[in-house]
């Protein structure tokens, strides 16, 4: 297998270089004719541990060369783009290297028959190779993406430093693809290498890049907010976040990474709140901690906003607790959206299984009485009897009475999802509502 890689910089050329260790024929191209050089003679244009050899060794044994766009492409399956989107001046992504270099690609593709797979590696936010790469190359060409050649994304997940190890050894690979072919053309390019495949839609795989590093992004910025109130507090930070990070069970875990509703309960706001108000009196700035509360806020108003975006009057609201298999109604979510659509005039008929008004106590108790003291009017005995009477459904927890709810509800009632309940709910098509997908 023939394999293009147009932009020799950290990416490309540490791809280039793999890629010929693990068998295949790489051809590159970069505009720079200093890293152009560099490669055509066995030499890393940039300092990493380990790819002098490794280009060394490829282009000694005739894996790499270099060759201007179009006698690449001519002669590949795979055209891989790593070119630079550094930001512009406005923060937004500077895509026109990405442009030029697709623009040639699409001028340089043969109508020979031969299937070739463009395949964006470069980081684009999602969209952008569906409505600024693919135009380009099938209007240059003349050609059908997905017909006549393939297009694809595979996002790079390496480090610096450390790049060639994370190739070898890598965590997953993600193709993102529209159609098969061009799915499997990029499979090969990394047969050879044992890792979780995920092959899913393009703007899915973009998404993921952009997840992955805004997620790294948030955990040094907490790691740093919570050191610094721990300094301050006169606290190691170091060793509050090694046992932080020891814990694999909810804290270095998929655990609350579901996307769903927003967080409540007796503990979670009043700590954040706590913290944050301990932060401003010892002058320690926490914007990434004060920021969790007013983004779960920000949260809260986009379930209200889809319940009124219905149109609807008449809700059923399905949970009441802040999670399932609690009565804790302390802060929840749910209490909150009953108590604004029953002030906006909504008519509400609830059904939660572990609500039982009259076995509520103490502190419990009482924040029920100040946000929802009707409540046991508004409360249904069964699930049919919450929503037999009622326009929109809204999930803000899933238990196993509720699994099923697609089955039990009309045709015409709408369902809004805030909870992520199972992917069978989904086939109620525009009845369907799903707060984050
Ligand atoms: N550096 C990283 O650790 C890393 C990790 C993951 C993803 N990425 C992403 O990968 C992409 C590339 O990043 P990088 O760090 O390798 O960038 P880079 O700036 O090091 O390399 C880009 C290369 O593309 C070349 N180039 C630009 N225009 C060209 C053209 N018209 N024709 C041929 N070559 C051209 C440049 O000369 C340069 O050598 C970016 O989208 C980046 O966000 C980078």
């Amino acid at each position: 297998m023939n394999v293009a890689i147009i932009g020799l910089g950290y990416v490309g050329a540490v791809t280039a270089g793999c890629l010929a260790k693990l068998g295949r024929t790489v051809i590159g191209v970069d505009s720079d004719p200093y890293k152009a050089a560099a490669i055509a003679e066995g030499r890393s244009p940039i300092s990493e541990p380990g790819l002098d050899e490794l280009l060394g060794e490829a282009v000694a044994r005739g894996r790499l060369s270099v060759a201007s766009v179009g006698a690449a492409v001519e002669s590949s399956d795979v055209i891989m783009v790593a070119v630079g989107t550094p930001s512009a001046r406005s923060g937004s992504l500077d895509l026109s290297a990405v442009h030029r270099v697709v623009e040639e690609i699409g001028a340089a593709l043969p109508h020979d028959g031969r299937f070739r797979t463009v395949v964006m590696r470069s980081t684009v936010l999602p969209g952008t190779t569906d409505e600024q790469v693919r135009p380009r190359l099938e209007e240059r060409s003349g050609l059908r993406a997905g017909i006549d050649f393939g297009l694809a994304t595979n996002p790079e997940f390496l480090r610096e430093s450390s790049s060639i190890r994370d190739f070898f050894d890598a965590s997953r690979t993600v193709i993102g693809a529209d159609d098969d072919r061009s799915a499997e053309a990029v499979r090969h390019v990394y047969e050879g290498v044992k890792a979780p495949t995920f092959v899913v839609p393009i703007r899915t795989s973009e998404m993921v890049k952009y997840t992955d590093n805004a997620f790294h992004a948030v955990k040094i910025a907490f790691a740093n907010e919570i050191a610094s109130f721990a300094r301050a507090h006169g606290v190691d930070g170091r060793e509050v976040m090694r046992i932080m990070a020891s814990d694999d069970r909810l804290n270095i875990s998929p655990a609350y990474l579901r996307p769903g509703y927003a967080f409540g309960g007796s503990c979670l706001p009043k700590d954040l709140r706590a913290i944050t108000d301990r932060a401003r009196k010892s002058e320690v700035d926490v914007p990434l901690l004060t920021a969790a509360l007013a983004s779960n806020t920000v949260h809260f108003e986009r379930g209200v906003q889809l319940v009124e975006a219905t149109g609807a009057r008449r809700v059923a609201l399905v949970g009441l607790s802040f999670k399932s298999s609690t009565d804790d109604l302390r802060e929840s979510p749910a209490v909150a959206l009953a108590e604004r659509l029953l002030g906006r005039g909504y008519e509400l008929s609830i059904y939660d299984d572990d609500i039982h008004p009259d076995r509520l106590r103490g502190a419990n108790r009482a924040f029920m009485d100040a946000h929802l003291p009707h409540l046991g009017q508004l409360l249904a005995r069964s699930l049919d009897a919450a929503i037999s009477d009622s326009d929109v459904v809204v999930v803000t927890k899933v238990w196993s009475d509720v699994e099923g709810l697609g089955d039990c509800m009309r045709e015409d009632q709408v369902l809004v999802d805030l909870a992520g309940g199972p992917a069978a709910w989904a086939e109620r098509g525009d009845r369907y509502i799903g707060i984050g997908w």
